[in-house]
């Protein structure tokens, strides 16, 4: 089954919409297979967001996400990279649907309250440089 990788933002933390936003997911029916509340050390915020190194906002992206704890989390479900992103809506949230995460909770492109992976590739990446394999577990849900 497919798996994605979501984080929280500092700015979705401090704002307290974290269980709003876990329950947006819960209710669509993906499962959380892991999360965990962290602090971002600078080396895993450069490396996640590597390739965005030359962009003028990455030192900016970099203090951002390292400015105070995350929520991160992997999702499991159907066609689940995808979607999850449509639920987050448009990157810039001036461009977010309402009823979209970034549309419902977020202004500013810099500050836009939520991250998922964006492919299959992505995905498998940002679980294991966020997640241990440990971590990660694996159950049945009760039909
Ligand atoms: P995210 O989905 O986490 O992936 C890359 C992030 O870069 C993106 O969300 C935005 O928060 C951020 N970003 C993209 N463009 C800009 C910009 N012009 N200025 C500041 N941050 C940006």
């Amino acid at each position: 089954m497919e798996k994605t990788f979501v984080m929280v933002k500092p700015d979705g933390v401090q704002r307290g919409v974290v269980g709003e936003i876990v329950n947006r997911f819960e209710k669509k029916g993906y499962k959380i297979v892991a999360a965990k509340m962290m602090q971002v050390s600078k080396d895993l915020a450069e490396e996640h967001y590597g390739q965005h190194k030359e962009r003028p906002f990455f030192g900016e992206l970099v203090d951002f996400i390292t400015s105070s704890p995350v929520f991160a989390m992997v999702l499991e479900g159907e066609n689940v990279i995808s979607s999850a992103r449509v639920m987050m809506g448009a990157t810039n949230p001036a461009d977010a649907a309402p009823g979209t995460i970034r549309g419902d909770f977020a202004v500013s492109i810099g500050m836009n309250i939520i991250h998922g992976s964006d492919s299959p590739e992505s995905a498998e990446r940002e679980i294991g440089l966020w997640f241990d394999k440990s971590e990660l577990t694996d159950y049945e849900v009760a039909s």
